[in-house]
């Protein structure tokens, strides 16, 4: 089963957010999504931007939007961001009772639907709902902040989703998100993972278009050699 090529998806949660269009137009012409983290301070100790910025920087910029909601009752919120015209919409099925239902509405909405996965939940109970939805992320630290460590034992859950994914030739982005950088996303590649969410590695770095670029050659030459 081919791989398709990676995604690389800058976190604005590491950009400046006294100059967010600014931001998202610097990394405008490399990346491939643009991964807006939403926190409510409920599900996750910390409190980001909600619905308004969202529709606000939807009209300063052409990339899709990757929406990650760090929230609690996500079947109340999430498809306020698929009508704001969000490419992906990804809810934590810690935070959902009904995740396969809220995947339905997504669509409905015109959305694609992805299912978040905490640090600490197991990914073998969600494994059977992966074909209602079109992106499975995988947590690499502890959902609700940026700039923590890499956790590798994580990728075990990515191992396991990517031979359920191929096993049943679906069609579903496995992506990872917390402490993607040049030193690790080669592994999480390897492992199986075809959408990389980058916060620090990219708004920390000189020049974060070319980081993004360097992140997605890493991450391609590594899916080959997988
Ligand atoms: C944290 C967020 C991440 C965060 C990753 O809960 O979901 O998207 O921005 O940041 P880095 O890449 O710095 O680990
Ligand atoms: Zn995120």
């Amino acid at each position: 089963m081919t791989v398709p090529p990676p995604i690389v998806a800058p976190s604005i949660l590491a950009a400046d957010f006294s100059r967010l269009a600014e931001e998202v137009r610097a990394v405008e012409d490399a990346a491939d999504w643009l991964h807006v983290d939403v926190m409510d301070n409920h599900f996750v100790p910390n409190l980001t931007i909600g619905l308004p910025v969202v529709q606000s920087l939807r009209a300063a910029t052409k990339l899709p939007f990757d929406v990650h909601l760090m929230i609690t009752d996500p079947k109340r919120w999430a498809p306020g961001y698929a009508d704001a015209g969000a490419y992906n919409v990804t809810f934590h099925a810690e935070a959902c009772d009904d995740p396969v239902a809220l995947a339905r509405d997504l669509r409905a909405a015109g959305a694609k639907a992805g299912l978040a996965i905490d640090r600490d939940t197991p990914i073998e109970p969600y494994l059977d709902l992966l074909p209602s939805f079109d992106t499975l992320l995988v947590m690499t630290i502890k959902a609700g902040f940026g700039g923590q460590r890499f956790l590798p034992q994580l990728l075990d859950k990515v191992r396991t989703a990517r031979r359920h994914v191929d096993a049943g030739h679906l069609e579903l982005r496995i992506e990872v998100d917390g402490g993607i950088a040049a030193d690790t996303i080669e592994q999480a590649a390897a492992a199986g993972a075809d959408a990389f969410v980058a916060g620090t590695a990219v708004y920390g770095a000189d020049d974060p278009a070319e980081a993004v670029r360097r992140l997605r050659g890493l991450a391609e030459r590594a899916a080959a050699g997988a």
